[in-house]
């Protein structure tokens, strides 16, 4: 091993922030000498970036740790030294409790905190160090930024955290305890790192906060500026294509975030919208603060700016006192609807939040029994969504090698993955695709015969 270069291995869980973080991290200590490796085994720092949101997503990260554990000892045992953290959501949630649950970890730090790793790290040496402070200096202004180079390798899309925490508290969600209050980082300083991002050839970025279309950062001028003139602002940087953002709550789809929908070419036709119930008396006691008729008259209200967007949703079966009428109203909700993709969960009690509180916790087979329902509807809708566009000609954005020689993959405006046979140069363009055949998860096509190389990408405005 080269003489002062350390490797880093990262394992993120849970959602695209976690995502987003992960690279943050790697870009923070890059500067003290590591550099990452995709071999576990090889790492003399390993950091586990963990999710909180369900029971199992939490569990999972104390198997892990007895994992890490073995192959630290291995590694001890041949002379060489391995640092465990412990990051991200259940860092956040459990602090201390971590260090005496596995006494293999040497470092906990929380969603807030990770800029103070370098100096983690040398504390860490002396002894276990633990940091889940919300600190008063903003993260973003800490860290450093990844080279040309690095975001070359991270390939041509983004994410881009422009939102943090939330201060919806839902009655079932750790967010608001494990993100902290609702901030949104300055438009100036997201626009500065997506030059840069673009620069480097990103064509597509994803602006993500828990709570994302509540942006109201600072602006030009000093006046708030909201997801919508953001997103306007960033469909004028060069190169950036394709816009995308998540996660949104349907209260906060404002009038121009809509219209954005209808003006701006780049923002992609297809939003995640959370709706989780279809009954009213759910949603309320979810803390939702909307209605299932409420929710149905703004998806008609964004169809109508633009008739081409698809959407997809977030459903929780289970939520405590649900009974077989609200379920019924849930599912009649999907159907009316049709999401163009879905995830659903069957809800998981968390310490901490209003939710576990509650009388008339459903069983675990009743849960199963509707996801199972809820699941058959959604899928069908999916199914359905991904085979209309058999035969007809999409526009695709090339990420990366296919999964055989000779084939490119991609993404369609829907974020499905597509699958076509083409040359490798083709990766960060955009190119129209005859969509000929497709899977539960993929699309299958060919690059359209009017399309040459040479030609701009379409999507480009
Ligand atoms: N900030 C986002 C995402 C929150 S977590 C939002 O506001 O939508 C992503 C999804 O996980 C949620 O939309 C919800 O459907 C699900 N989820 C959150 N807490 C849960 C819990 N306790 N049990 C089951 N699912 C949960
Ligand atoms: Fe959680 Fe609700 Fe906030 Fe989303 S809006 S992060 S579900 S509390
Ligand atoms: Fe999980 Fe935290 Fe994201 S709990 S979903 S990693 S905000």
């Amino acid at each position: 091993m080269q003489a002062g270069v350390k490797k880093l291995f990262v394992k993120s869980y849970g959602c695209q922030m976690n995502a987003y973080d992960a690279a943050r991290m790697a870009d923070v200590l890059a500067p003290e000498g590591y550099a990452e490796t995709g071999v576990i085994e090889d790492a003399d720092l390993i950091v586990l970036n963990t999710c909180h949101i369900r029971e199992k997503a939490a569990d999972k990260v104390f198997s892990e740790l007895g994992k890490v554990r073995m192959l630290k000892e291995a590694r001890e045992a041949a002379g060489l030294t391995t640092t465990i953290a412990v990051a991200g959501c259940v860092a956040q949630a459990e602090g201390a409790e971590i260090l005496r649950k596995q006494r293999a970890v040497d470092l906990v730090v929380g969603p807030q905190s990770y800029h103070r790793l370098p100096e983690m790290l040398r504390q860490a040496a002396l002894g276990p160090v633990i940091d889940t402070d919300f600190p008063v200096e903003d993260k973003f202004d800490h860290l450093a930024q990844p080279s040309e180079e690095k975001i070359r390798q991270r390939g041509v899309t983004a994410f881009l955290t422009v939102q943090e925490g939330c201060d919806k508290f839902c009655a079932f969600c750790v967010v608001p305890y494990t993100r902290g209050a609702e901030t949104s980082r300055p438009a100036g300083k997201i626009l500065a790192e997506a030059e840069r991002l673009a620069r480097a050839g990103v064509r597509e970025i994803t602006l993500l906060g828990q709570n994302v279309n509540g942006y109201h950062g600072e602006g030009e001028g000093g006046k708030d500026w909201s997801l919508a003139d953001l997103l306007t602002r960033l469909s004028k940087v060069e190169g950036l294509a394709r816009q995308r953002y998540m996660t949104s709550h349907p209260n906060d789809m404002s009038e121009d975030l809509i219209r954005a929908h209808a003006e701006l070419p780049s923002l992609m036709p297809f939003l995640h919208l959370p709706v989780q119930s279809g009954s009213d008396r759910i949603l309320d006691a979810m803390n939702r603060r909307h209605t299932a008729a409420d929710y149905v008259r703004l998806v008609e209200r964004i169809r109508r700016a633009r008739p081409d967007i698809a959407l997809s949703s977030d459903f929780i079966v289970g939520f405590p006192g649900e009974t077989e009428a609200d379920f019924v109203a849930t599912l009649e909700l999907a159907r009316e609807i049709t999401f163009g993709s879905t995830f659903f969960f069957k809800y998981s009690s968390r310490p901490g939040t209003p939710g576990a509180d509650l009388e008339d916790q459903v069983a675990e087979e009743i849960k199963s029994e509707r996801l199972g329902r809820l699941q058959e509807v959604v899928e069908t809708q999916r199914r359905s969504f991904n085979s209309a566009l058999v035969g007809r000609t999409i526009d695709v954005l090339f990420e990366k090698k296919g999964r055989y020689p000779g084939q490119i993959a991609g993404k369609s405006p829907y974020l499905q993955p597509v699958q076509v046979d083409g040359p490798e140069t083709l990766i960060g363009q955009i190119a129209p695709v005859e969509i000929v055949e497709c899977s539960s998860n993929s699309l299958f096509g060919r690059l359209a015969e009017s399309f040459s190389q040479a030609q701009p990408t379409r999507e480009a405005n």
